[in-house]
């Protein structure tokens, strides 16, 4: 039977476990990545596990998310990074050189490569067939430090792509439309590996802003073959030497099989306030726009942005619609500049940001109250553009400058013609030497702190019995934003767990922090795909420092589940969903942790009323993690063992 990329890829990095779906699976990781919102935190762990040197053949620390430079916590984080990586090997990638992926994808991505990244939108670097995820911080900082990065083996599902994209339809159309049959639950368990003749049709660029966007899905990951295009890509790139063909055996078998048509694609928008809320962008005509914004991981090259000039050109916005565009990278941006198309750009009114994540993650940018906000971004949760009212619309790059330019929602049959597809120009400026390499040995480095970055404590092991009220109740759906908003000034202490820690649900109830803290701990109880949303791992150090000890919801997001798992808070399932109401906050609880077992259900006792069932799907070893008190302590024992 021939294999397809995905099961090659793990085939060729399995260090434990069996390929059916569903078995856990330690894989070996040659590269990593971090940001450094959740990197700061990956790396003071993988200073706690005591290692000389990194232990991947590349890891990369960017400085992308917080970039705005307030006050003395984000710079002192970033000379903290800097500093850190020359002394333990990893290169480091500069405030203002691009956003994570972009810059991964242009200098370091690989086909056939496992790559794990403490950012969910990792899967980018699939765009060149690297079997890349998004991971919780500790798991990433463990890679660092050689140790296996385990998964449930995925269910493989091939997205058999026909036609090509025509007129206004783009790649981000490809992705919106997976979105809209499939919703935010639909990929879990499951790696989409695209497939079929219109493959070749698609660009590196647009297969990047599918499979970075298929983290939207809930995806492990999604991944292109890496053919002929893609090295058509590296050459470009400068490295057509790290280029390798990786494509599936002509007799591969696949779990499941999807099909898209590329020429039944229309543009296509996604709602307010979720991703999978999409509808053709026709039907909202007449909805004014008041913000529009280009950019992000998803969609900043060079072809996203030189599509948006080539619309814009010689025309002027109208005075209510601001529109700001960040490019991904300094190459995107060079590439511009030498083409004539920043001038453009700048005299139709737009505003140029810097090369970073920017108001993707609240660092600027705000709509007005109120504001509809068309971003060409991956993520439109409520309040997460920093402006709480805003009504976040997300769509493709060629459809964003068009509602720019109108003002307003119009169909896309008023557009006029599509200009052509961009390709990649024949060679690109490199912009490798804006990275810091680190020198061959590091040990007289000396790693500068500031006062913002506070040492990890030590986290307790698991009581056997847990008596402990639930301290928060709350619906379906919950992100980690809910958990722990983003903004400039709470991330700004992601260093700080003591201090970041008072944030935790600050926007759901304010009372939380100070109840949970007289308490002196607690439970949460949530409802469906609890955690949902980014990789923040701090959305579960958080309430671990606050004394969170258990979450009992009705299912769960996979990266917060992972998060949970790593810093000791045990994640249950209720058996009965209808239990979810007849608990109450406040409900008091009793739960005998010895008697836990993986996959087994058990009866957590209710003071007053009667016991309710819970499960888990924990595996052994996931358990006796959080009885550690969560992976750190967790590996520290077992290298003393
Ligand atoms: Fe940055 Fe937004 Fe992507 S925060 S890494 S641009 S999802």
């Amino acid at each position: 039977m021939g294999e397809n990329i995905t099961r090659k890829i793990i085939g060729a990095h399995r260090l434990s476990g069996e390929m059916t779906p569903g078995s856990e699976i330690g894989l070996r990781i040659d590269q990593t990545l971090t940001q450094d919102a959740t990197g700061t935190m990956a790396c003071l762990q993988f200073e706690a596990v005591g290692l000389d040197r990194v232990q991947t053949e590349l890891s990369v620390s960017y400085v992308d998310h917080n970039t705005l430079q307030m006050g003395f916590r984000n710079p002192d984080d970033h000379r903290y990074l800097r500093t850190m990586a020359a002394r333990y090997g990893i290169v480091f990638s500069p405030p203002g050189t691009g956003i994570c992926h972009q810059l991964h994808l242009e200098n370091f991505a690989r086909p056939g490569k496992t790559l794990i990244g403490s950012d969910s939108h990792t899967p980018t670097a699939g765009g060149v067939g690297s079997l890349a995820m998004g991971a919780g911080g500790l798991s990433v900082a463990l890679a660092m430090a050689g140790e296996p990065y385990t998964i449930s083996m995925p269910k493989v599902v091939r997205v058999q792509l026909t036609g090509r994209l025509s007129g206004w339809a783009a790649g981000k159309d490809v992705i919106l439309e997976l979105l809209r049959r499939l919703t935010v639950k639909g990929g879990v368990g499951k790696v989409f590996e695209f497939a079929g003749p219109g493959v070749a049709s698609l660009t590196v660029p647009e297969r990047a802003t599918i499979t970075n966007m298929g983290a939207e899905l809930g995806a492990t990951t999604s991944i292109f073959p890496s053919d002929e295009r893609t090295r058509e890509f590296f050459r470009i790139m400068g490295r057509e030497d790290e280029w390798t063909e990786l494509v599936a055996d002509a007799d591969a078998e696949y779990d499941e099989t999807i099909e898209i048509n590329l020429s039944d694609l229309e543009p296509l928008v996604a709602q307010p306030h979720m991703p999978d809320r999409v509808v053709p962008v026709r039907e909202l005509a007449g909805l004014p726009v008041s913000q529009v914004a280009i950019g992000s991981c998803t969609n900043s090259s060079y072809a996203d942005l030189k599509t948006t000039v080539q619309v814009l050109q010689g025309r002027r916005l109208p005075p209510e619609t601001d529109l700001l565009v960040s490019p991904g990278s300094k190459q995107v941006l060079k590439m511009l500049a030498a083409e004539g198309l920043v001038e453009p750009l700048l005299d139709a009114g737009a505003r140029l940001l810097e090369c970073s994540c920017g108001p993707c993650i609240g660092m600027g940018g705000s709509p007005v109250s109120q504001g509809v906000s068309v971003r060409t971004f991956n993520r439109n949760f409520e309040g997460r553009s920093g402006t709480k009212d805003a009504q976040v619309y997300l769509a493709s790059p060629q459809t964003a400058v068009n509602l720019a330019l109108a003002g307003k929602f119009t169909d896309p049959a008023e557009w006029g013609a599509a200009p052509e597809r961009v390709e990649l120009p024949q060679t690109a400026p490199s912009i490798r030497h804006l990275f810091i390499f680190p020198p061959e040995n590091g040990s007289d480095v000396e790693i500068l702190r500031g006062p913002n970055i506070v040492p990890l404590e030590k986290f307790d092991a698991l009581p056997e019995v847990i008596e402990a009220g639930v301290k928060l109740k709350v619906g379906d759906d919950i992100t980690t934003d809910h958990i722990l908003p983003a903004g400039a000034q709470i991330t700004a202490l992601r260093s700080n767990i003591p201090a970041i820690s008072q944030y935790i649900f600050s926007r759901v109830d304010e009372q939380f922090v100070p109840r949970i803290l007289e308490a002196g701990g607690g439970i949460i109880l949530g409802g469906e795909n609890y955690g949902q949303g980014s990789s923040r791992e701090h959305a579960a150090l958080g309430p671990r420092h606050l004394g969170v000890r258990a979450v009992i919801v009705k299912s769960l997001a996979r990266i917060h589940r992972a998060n949970l798992v790593n810093f000791g808070i045990l994640p249950l399932l209720l058996v009965r969903p209808e239990d979810y109401d007849r608990l109450e906050q406040d409900s008091e609880l009793r739960i005998r942790t010895a008697a836990i077992a993986p996959g087994a259900t058990f009866e957590i006792e209710v003071s007053g009323a009667e016991s309710v069932d819970v499960t888990n799907d924990l595996t052994e070893k996931e358990l006796n993690i959080i009885k550690a008190g969560g992976l750190l302590n967790f590996v520290r024992e077992a290298s003393r063992a």
